[in-house]
C-alpha cells in the first residue's frame, strides 16, 4: 500500500510473494472513469470514508449530530512495531481518527485487520455503516468467487460463481452468524478445477453478529472486498472521547489452490486462534445422549449410558438438553438453570462422580442467551428480552432471545454460569443458540443508543466467554446454534471445537464436512456416530462407514447404547482405538481434498498428512457404484518423495497386490487402487514413514 496524492491510502499489491527489491511505482489515484466515476470510487483504498462523490461500499459512513454525513479520511500518520502496522486516518475538518492495524502471522502470511474509530469531536454522533476495511485484487476479469451458504440440517454448500460486474452481498441480519452465508470467501483467477492449483484470495470475518462481505467489481473491472458489520438497521452511537474498534477480517493469500487456502486457515486456526493456541488440546472423544434420549435425562438414565460409553473407550461424557428447570420437551424451562429436583433429586453430583469414576470427564449443555416464556426468569423479568414495546414478541421453537446487551443480563447469565462451573466438577459446555433475532429493540436505553444492540450484545457475549474461561480455565466450550449457524473466527477464539450440522446422517456428512473445512480446521468439527436408520432421512448405514464419516473431525458418539448389541460394541471399540491412533494427524495435519463429494460425486477421497510427516491416512467412500466400474485410482499427495512408506488398511480393504511399502512417489504417482464395491461403502488406510 501507498499514500496517493490525495491522502488516500492506496492498495498497491496483494498475493503471492515478491522479491525484497521489488519496486513498486508510487501510489497515484486512478483517473476517474467520466464525470460520473470520479477517482474517489475507482481508487482501489484501504478504507474509505462515505463522502466526497463516494459510489463503492464505503468502510465507514456517519451522521453527525448537525446532520452533515461527509467524511474524508486522509493519511496522517503510521507505526510499525514488529508484525504490526497502525496507520491513523483523520476526517478533513472534523476531529474523527480511525486507526487501521494489522497484524500479519510470519507461518502463514495471513493478515489479521481490523479499523478503531475515535470520537475526539466535542459530541456523540452515529456510525451507519462500518467495515473492518477493504481487500482489493490485481486488477483482472475472470475471477471466481467461491462462499458457503446453508439452513438447518443442509449447512456448508460450497457455492462457485464468476466474479461479473457490480456486487455480490454475503450477509447475515440474524443478529448472529447464521448458516444461510458463512464470513468466508475465497477468489481464484484460473476456474482450475484442481484443489491444488493456482493462486487464491482468502478471508474471513471474526464476528458473531450480523456482519456482511460484499464483493464488488467497479467500472474499470477492479475487485474489492468489503467486510464488517451489517449495514441494515445498524447505529452505534459512539459518544464524544470513545472509541469504537470494528471485528477482524482475515485474509490470505496461497499459490497452492483452494486446498492450500484452507490449509492455511487451519494451520492459522490451530496456531494462533484457537483457546491454548498454539497448542490447543486434541479433542477428546465424546458421548452426547441428545439423539438417545432427548429431553428425557435422569440420573439412572444417564448412569447406565455413562457405563456404556465407558466400555468403548469414550473420554468424556456430555449430558445434553433436559436436567434443568421445569425442561420436559422445547416449550418450558429456559432461563432457570437449577437442577431438575425430579430427574436429579441429589443434584449434579452422583452423576459426574459417576463419569468420573469411569475415567471420562463430564459435559453439560446450556443455552444462556434464551428464555421460554414458560419459567420464572421470563415470569420475574419480561422486560429482559430483545422487544419492541407494544408489538408481538415473536418465538421461535417457544423461545425468546434475552438482551445480552443490557448488563443485568449479562450479569445473570456470566452469574449462573460461574456458579454452574464453581458447584459441580465440569469439564465441558455445549452453548447452543437455537433461534435467530427478531423485534431487535431495547426500550431501556435512549432511542438514539437503541441499535447499540447489533454491537453491545456480541461483545458481551464474547466478554462472558472470556470470563469464564479465565475463572475456570479446565473448561473447554462448543458453540453450537442448532449445527452450524454460529461458526466463524470470532467465536473459535473463545470456544474449543464447534457443532457442524444437526444433520448427522453419515453420507450427508461427507458433503458437510468437505464444505465446513474450506474455512475452518477438522480439529474444531465435532462429528458424532448415531443411529441407523438415521432421523433426518431414514437412511440406513453401516457402523463402520458412520465411523468412518465422524473419524475424519473431532469424534464423537451420540447413538442410544442401550440398543446396542455386544457385535456392536466391539466394532466401536475398535474403531475409537483406531481414531486415537490416528487423531493428532486429522486434527493437526494438512488436508487434501483428493476427491470431493461436491457436484453429486460418486466418490469422496481424503488425505491427512501429520505434522511431522510421518503418518498420513485416508478415507475413501463410495456412494454408490454405477456400471460396475472400479473405484477410480486414488494418488496421494503432500508426502516425502524419497522416503519409504508402509501401507495398511484399517477398515476395509486395499486392492489385492498393493506393495506393502513403497516410496512417496510411488504413492502419490503410481496410485493406490482399494477394494470398494456397492453402495455406501467405505474404507481408510494409512501410510507409516520409514525412519
Ligand atoms: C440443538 C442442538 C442439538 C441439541 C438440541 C437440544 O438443536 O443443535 O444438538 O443440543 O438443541 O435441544
Amino acid at each position: 500500500m501507498g499514500i496517493n496524492e490525495s491522502g488516500q491510502v492506496q492498495t498497491l499489491y496483494w498475493g503471492e510473494h515478491l522479491s525484497a527489491k521489488d519496486h513498486f511505482a508510487a501510489a497515484e489515484s486512478m483517473p476517474g472513469a467520466s464525470s460520473f466515476d470520479l477517482p474517489v470510487t475507482t481508487t482501489p483504498q484501504e478504507f474509505v470514508g462515505w463522502g466526497g462523490g463516494l459510489f463503492v461500499e464505503p468502510d465507514l459512513k456517519i451522521t453527525f449530530p448537525d446532520g452533515n454525513r461527509d467524511l474524508v479520511l486522509k493519511y496522517a500518520s503510521h507505526t510499525i512495531d514488529a508484525n504490526r502496522l497502525s496507520i491513523v486516518m483523520k476526517d478533513i475538518s472534523r476531529e474523527v481518527y480511525v486507526t487501521l492495524q494489522y497484524e500479519a502471522d510470519a507461518e502463514t502470511g495471513i493478515l489479521r485487520r481490523s479499523a478503531v474509530i475515535e470520537n475526539r469531536t466535542d459530541a456523540p454522533f452515529t456510525i451507519e455503516q462500518i467495515a473492518a476495511g477493504t481487500w482489493n485484487l490485481p486488477r483482472g476479469t475472470d475471477y471466481r468467487l467461491r462462499y458457503l451458504t446453508g439452513h438447518w440440517a443442509g449447512e456448508w454448500s460450497l457455492q462457485e460463481e464468476p466474479v461479473n460486474p457490480g456486487k455480490v452481498v454475503l450477509e447475515s441480519r440474524r443478529g448472529t452468524t447464521g448458516a444461510q452465508n458463512n464470513p468466508w470467501f475465497a477468489i481464484d483467477r484460473s476456474g482450475s478445477a484442481d484443489q491444488d492449483e493456482g493462486g487464491v484470495w482468502f478471508g474471513a470475518l471474526g464476528w458473531s453478529g450480523s456482519w456482511q462481505i460484499s464483493v464488488e467489481q467497479d467500472v474499470l473491472q477492479q475487485v474489492r472486498i468489503t467486510g464488517g458489520s451489517n449495514a441494515f438497521d445498524f447505529g452505534y452511537l459512539l459518544k464524544k472521547g470513545e472509541r469504537f474498534q470494528t471485528p477482524y477480517f482475515y485474509g490470505g493469500y496461497s499459490g497452492h489452490g483452494i486446498g492450500g487456502a484452507s490449509r492455511l486457515l487451519h494451520r492459522f486456526e490451530v496456531d494462533s486462534l484457537l483457546p491454548h493456541h498454539p497448542d490447543p488440546k486434541l479433542r477428546p472423544v465424546l458421548y452426547n445422549s441428545w439423539e438417545a434420549t432427548g429431553f428425557d435425562v435422569n440420573e439412572a438414565g444417564q448412569m447406565a449410558l455413562a457405563e456404556k460409553a465407558a466400555r468403548i473407550g469414550v473420554e468424556r461424557f456430555v449430558m445434553d438438553d433436559g436436567w434443568f428447570g421445569q425442561r420436559k420437551n422445547d416449550h418450558a424451562g429456559l432461563g432457570d438453570w437449577y437442577v431438575n429436583p425430579q430427574k436429579f433429586p441429589h443434584g449434579l453430583k452422583p452423576l459426574i462422580d459417576k463419569v468420573h469414576s469411569l475415567n471420562m470427564d463430564f459435559g453439560l449443555w446450556v443455552e444462556p442467551e434464551m428464555v421460554n416464556p414458560d419459567s420464572d426468569l421470563y415470569r420475574k423479568h419480561p422486560d429482559w428480552v430483545l422487544e419492541f414495546p407494544g408489538r408481538p414478541h415473536t418465538e421461535a421453537r417457544h423461545q425468546l432471545v434475552l438482551n445480552l446487551a443490557r448488563p443485568d443480563v449479562r450479569a445473570y447469565v456470566y452469574g449462573f454460569l460461574d456458579k454452574l462451573l464453581k458447584e459441580n466438577d465440569i469439564s465441558f459446555l455445549k452453548w447452543d443458540y437455537n433461534r435467530n433475532w427478531s423485534e431487535p429493540g431495547w426500550p431501556a436505553v435512549p432511542q438514539e443508543q437503541e441499535k447499540n444492540v447489533y454491537i453491545d450484545f456480541i461483545r458481551n457475549y464474547y466478554s462472558i466467554l472470556d470470563e469464564l474461561r479465565r475463572e475456570h480455565p479446565k473448561v473447554e466450550i462448543e458453540s453450537c446454534s442448532g449445527g452450524g449457524s454460529r461458526v466463524d473466527l470470532g467465536v473459535m477464539q473463545y470456544t474449543d471445537e464447534v457443532w457442524p450440522s444437526d444433520n448427522t446422517d453419515a453420507y450427508d456428512r461427507l458433503l458437510i464436512q468437505n464444505g465446513f473445512t474450506y474455512a475452518y480446521t477438522p480439529a474444531a468439527m465435532m462429528a458424532w456416530v448415531t443411529d441407523s436408520p438415521n432421523w433426518v432421512n431414514n437412511r440406513a448405514l453401516s457402523l463402520e462407514y458412520r465411523f468412518l464419516s465422524s473419524m475424519q473431525g473431532s469424534l464423537g458418539i451420540g447413538v442410544n447404547l442401550n440398543q446396542w448389541k455386544p457385535e456392536d460394541f466391539a466394532t466401536a471399540r475398535l474403531m475409537v482405538e483406531r481414531y486415537k491412533s490416528i487423531r493428532e494427524t486429522v486434527q493437526r495435519g494438512a488436508l487434501y481434498r483428493l476427491l470431493t463429494p461436491e457436484h453429486g460425486s460418486e466418490q469422496s477421497v481424503t488425505e491427512t498428512v501429520s505434522r511431522d510427516g510421518d503418518q498420513a491416512v485416508v478415507f475413501a467412500f463410495l456412494h454408490s457404484s454405477q456400471e460396475n466400474y472400479p473405484f477410480p485410482r486414488i494418488f496421494l499427495r503432500g508426502l516425502d518423495e524419497g522416503a519409504t512408506y508402509s501401507i495398511s488398511a484399517f477398515a476395509g480393504k486395499l486392492a489385492e497386490g498393493t506393495p506393502k511399502q513403497a516410496s512417496g512417489s510411488y504413492w502419490e504417482q503410481h496410485g493406490i487402487d482399494v477394494d470398494l464395491h456397492g453402495d455406501f461403502q467405505a474404507m481408510a488406510f494409512t501410510l507409516k514413514r520409514s525412519r
